[in-house]
């Protein structure tokens, strides 16, 4: 009895290992070719935004679209990721992103030495600088001119940190256009946010203008959770996308 209970579990041990051995080179086999041609899809990314922040990501006709939704695409067809994008409030992202709940984060995020406590970024894509917008009859003409304004911005941000450093009236809105909105209402009077989203603004309200006088210049890139293996992935897809244009063609289209 026993001797054929060993002998069956000998026979499966056998065919187990056989079928594991046939399977597995068949899998390497496969991965290898799938990823010449570049249509192995190794599983799905969750990018975690805001899109609430044209031209870098906002909703089209139900879809999420701008720079970063295509970039995050261009990224994931080369290294063979699904992608998907949740959208939240901007302030959300970096806990999605540590906690795991999103694989990483994209809306034009400003690297800082704050967030990089939380989590790691790639490297830069693309920058900006932040700005002030006013109503064009304002008498803020110059930087030093916020101090201790009644300011706008959205919660979170860089300008949100700017606009701390310059002031204790503060209004934090959950996106830049309620607070865009606030300061065509006369409530606040003046708004500190990235250049690009601004221009847009300015182009779809009346009466305002940005500040020549702007802040340092500021890098966007991508927030992966710390330690993680992705970062390298990402960054190798980055510097390719860079080298051969892709993300500058993505850049052009929005930004003219
Ligand atoms: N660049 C600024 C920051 O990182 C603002 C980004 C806001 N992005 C957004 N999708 N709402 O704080």
């Amino acid at each position: 009895m026993k001797k054929a209970l060993a002998l069956v579990l000998a026979a499966v041990l056998i065919c187990a290992s056989v079928f594991c051995f046939a399977s597995c080179g068949e899998k390497k086999e496969g991965a290898v070719e799938d990823n010449a041609s570049k249509t192995e899809v190794k599983g799905t990314l969750h990018m975690a935004t805001n899109a609430e922040f044209e031209p870098y990501e906002y909703i089209k006709n139900k879809k999420i679209v701008g720079i970063d939704p295509e970039i995050a695409q261009a990224i994931c067809e080369k290294l063979g990721y699904e992608l998907v994008i949740d959208d939240m409030k901007f302030d959300s992202i970096i806990t999605a992103v540590k906690s795991g709940k999103a694989d990483f984060g994209m809306a034009g995020m400003t690297v800082t030495d704050e967030r990089k406590k939380s989590v790691d970024f790639t490297d830069s894509y693309t920058n900006t600088t932040q700005v002030i917008i006013v109503k064009e009859d304002s008498d803020i003409a110059t930087k030093k001119d916020i101090k201790d304004k009644h300011l706008g911005v959205q919660l979170g941000t860089t300008g949100d940190g700017i606009a701390s450093e310059n002031s204790s009236s503060i209004e934090r809105y959950n996106n830049g256009a309620d607070a865009v909105l606030a300061l065509t209402q006369g409530k606040i009077d003046a708004v500190i946010i990235d250049r690009e989203p601004a221009r847009k603004f300015v182009e779809q309200n009346e009466g305002l203008k940005i500040l020549d006088d702007t802040f340092d210049g500021e890098e966007y890139a991508i927030c992966v959770k710390k330690d993680s293996v992705l970062t390298d992935e990402l960054n190798d897809a980055i510097q390719e996308l860079t080298e051969d244009g892709t993300i500058a063609k993505i850049i052009n289209k929005y930004i003219k």
